[in-house]
């Protein structure tokens, strides 16, 4: 199947998508051209999709995805400047949370809108690992905590500047510090021989926790979690990811039992210009 095909009748040869692909593989000939790929361009092209959605006519179709495979944005739904800044400013990280669970489909939802964060190359090497069952979830935190007891023992001056004392002693209590009782675990991991893929999967859990307010739910970065899945041996057994795959960061998620009223402040960023 051609990398691209173009209506002739439809293609208003503005060279939009010749300017927009980021790998520059689209060339326009002339006037009465239409857009072509140059040789080579299909182990170049990165799938990214830009010369489908940057078109006005919908005129080029990408092997990997055709004009009414993509939904056409939305106008009315893009949020206004200050939307956005209260929709961002109003996440919050959530550490209690309802015992119900959040049905399998919401949250296969809240995932897929995760997909859509960037990542290098547009490899998307992100891969989802649900902790469902809440119980498991408990187990697999007792774990963290076998890991935190350890460092204790074995590197205590780093272990007590990370408060881990604290979380072993409330754990002793009943105090779940570590995932804060919420009834579901998401974790991104990934080959860990790809060097994007850190970024990729921090990106990902962070449209995640974003993706989770509308959909009403709370979230929260688990990284005590993640510190001891990426150390600790029994974890990373009974976390059974792939073989090769490292556990690149994990989010509580769950219905939240309180709700905010306020925006609080933040440090005043601290920019410099040139
Ligand atoms: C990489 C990372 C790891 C975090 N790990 C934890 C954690 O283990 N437990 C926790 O309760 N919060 C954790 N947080 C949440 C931060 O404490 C929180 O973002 C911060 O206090 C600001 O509050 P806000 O998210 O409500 O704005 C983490 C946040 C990030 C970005």
């Amino acid at each position: 199947m051609n990398l691209i095909q173009v209506n002739p009748d439809a293609c208003n040869r503005d060279g939009v998508c010749v300017a927009e692909c980021p790998m520059k593989i689209l060339v326009l000939k002339d006037r009465r051209s239409v857009p072509e790929p140059v040789r080579g361009a299909q182990n170049l092209c990165i799938n990214c999709g830009h010369c489908v959605a940057v078109c006005p006519t919908g005129a080029l179709s990408h092997r990997s995805m055709s004009p009414d495979q993509c939904p056409p944005v939305r106008k009315e739904w893009l949020l206004t400047p200050e939307q956005a800044e209260h929709f961002l400013r109003s996440r919050r990280s959530i550490r209690n949370y309802r015992k119900d669970p959040v049905d399998r489909q919401t949250l296969t939802r809240l995932i897929q809108t995760a997909a859509y964060a960037p990542s290098g190359h547009n490899l998307q090497p992100v891969r989802w690992h649900v902790v469902y069952e809440t119980e498991q979830l408990r187990r697999l935190t007792g774990m963290v905590v076998d890991w935190m007891r350890y460092m204790l023992r074995e590197q205590p001056e780093f272990a007590r500047k990370m408060h881990m004392d604290m979380v072993v002693a409330g754990w002793e209590l009943g105090m779940d510090v570590i995932c804060h009782g919420a009834p579901h675990l998401i974790v991104a991991h990934a080959s860990a021989k790809d060097l994007t893929a850190q970024s990729s999967c921090t990106i990902a859990l962070a449209y995640l926790e974003l993706a989770a307010l509308p959909l009403g739910l709370g979230a929260c970065w688990a990284g005590f979690f993640h510190a001891a899945a990426a150390f600790w041996p029994p974890l990373q057994k009974a976390l059974g990811l792939p073989e090769g795959h490292t556990c690149m960061g994990a989010m509580m998620v769950g219905y939240s039992k309180y709700t905010y009223h306020r925006l609080p402040l933040r440090k005043t960023p601290k920019i410099t210009w040139k």
